[in-house]
């Protein structure tokens, strides 16, 4: 079905050149937006040739503008009915992640923010958090239900310090400092958290979330290792497609009834669950079956029925997720038999 043609509205995709940035881009153009984009480095075209390229579907603008510098964010914003805050400082194998995760992602939200608040025609602000915001705490129980009234537990989080800490209490304290901007400075915004996401990428890189879902069948054992980390500190594997994701996030833009936070996920699964399904899926690529002490199911599901309440409508489930990223990835010569 043809999408839906907005008239003459614009929208600002902070953060262009990443995989779900850039697939939003291409929806709101395809919807008929116009659209301001932001990068880095406008200079650097191994990163922002699929944007040059998305540039023949419409109206698409890039300025550049860095997260840590707070007025390069006025040309791209002004204007603009709708901005979407996406970038985030990424770097899990960071030695100082207050330095190169934690600050840059708090003084970016509030840099966006504040450009907002200075166009002032911008109708809302829709920002891209993580499930790492909601899920990750202490609590020994299993069988939890976790939802948008969630959130990490920063003091544990901050104390035990556990593998990868800096990028979850990077995206929980820059969500709760954007709440605390926009309560105070009557902004209209609204939180979208995807769980991993994973599916077809515009750049020419195979994103890293991407590479994580399917690391048990690409058999890479740093990844299988990060999954498995990833169900210890997170509680589950909960993954999404990105082009749901990107859905989203118009869906939460454009709907008037849309308030607070709505989490994003289309599927919770374990390590040894997802490589049960994977192994019955797609034998030839044989994803482990020994996972020995290894928790085989998740401690907890996160809920995505607020969006669905909504009257937001999934579009790919775990087979369709994983379909694609199969395909994907022989494309790329990145299976192998
Ligand atoms: N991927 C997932 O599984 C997942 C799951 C849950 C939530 N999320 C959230 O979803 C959003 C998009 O994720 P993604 O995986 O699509 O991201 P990505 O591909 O890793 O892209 C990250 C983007 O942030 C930009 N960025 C980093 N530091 C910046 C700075 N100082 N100033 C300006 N831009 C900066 C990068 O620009 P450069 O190209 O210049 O480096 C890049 O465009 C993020 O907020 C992420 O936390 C992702």
């Amino acid at each position: 079905m043809a999408a839906e043609v907005v008239g003459n509205k614009k929208a600002c995709v902070v953060g262009g050149t990443g995989f779900m940035a850039s697939l939003l881009v291409k929806l709101l153009l395809e919807k008929g937006y116009a659209v301001n984009t932001t990068v880095r480095d406008p200079a650097n075209q191994k990163k922002v040739s699929h944007l040059n390229e998305l540039q023949k579907l419409g109206d698409l603008k890039i300025f550049r503008a860095d997260l840590t510098d707070e007025s390069s964010f006025d040309a791209p914003v002004a204007g603009c009915d709708y901005v979407f805050h996406v970038a985030t400082p990424v770097n899990f194998a960071s030695e100082d992640p207050e330095n190169d995760m934690i600050k840059p992602a708090i003084q970016g939200a509030l840099n966006v923010l504040k450009a907002c608040a200075k166009a002032k025609m911008v109708k809302r602000v829709v920002l891209t958090s993580s499930a790492a915001s909601v899920t990750i705490n202490n609590l020994q129980e299993t069988g939890l239900v976790m939802d948008e009234k969630n959130w990490t537990d920063l003091d544990f989080l901050t104390s035990a310090k556990p593998p990868t800490w800096g990028y979850p209490a990077s995206k929980t304290l820059a969500e709760k400092a954007a709440w605390k901007f926009a309560e105070e400075n009557d902004i209209e915004l609204i939180t979208v958290i995807p769980t991993l996401m994973a599916g077809r990428s515009l750049t020419l890189d195979v994103p890293s979330s991407a590479c994580l879902g399917m690391s048990m069948l690409t058999g890479n054992e740093f990844l299988m290792n990060a999954l498995k980390g990833m169900q210890m500190l997170s509680g589950s594997i909960s993954i999404v497609h990105v082009e749901d994701v990107c859905r989203a996030h118009i869906f939460v833009a454009e709907k008037e009834s849309a308030s607070g936070r709505y989490i994003c996920c289309a599927a919770n699964t374990s390590v040894p669950e997802l490589a049960k399904f994977l192994n019955k899926r797609y034998p030839q690529y044989k994803a482990p079956t020994e996972f020995g002490d290894f928790p085989s199911k998740a401690k907890l599901i996160i809920s995505s029925e607020k969006l669905i309440k909504e009257g937001f409508n999934y579009k790919y489930s775990i087979e369709d997720i994983y379909d694609q990223c199969v395909e994907y990835f022989e494309e790329k010569g990145l299976l192998h038999v």
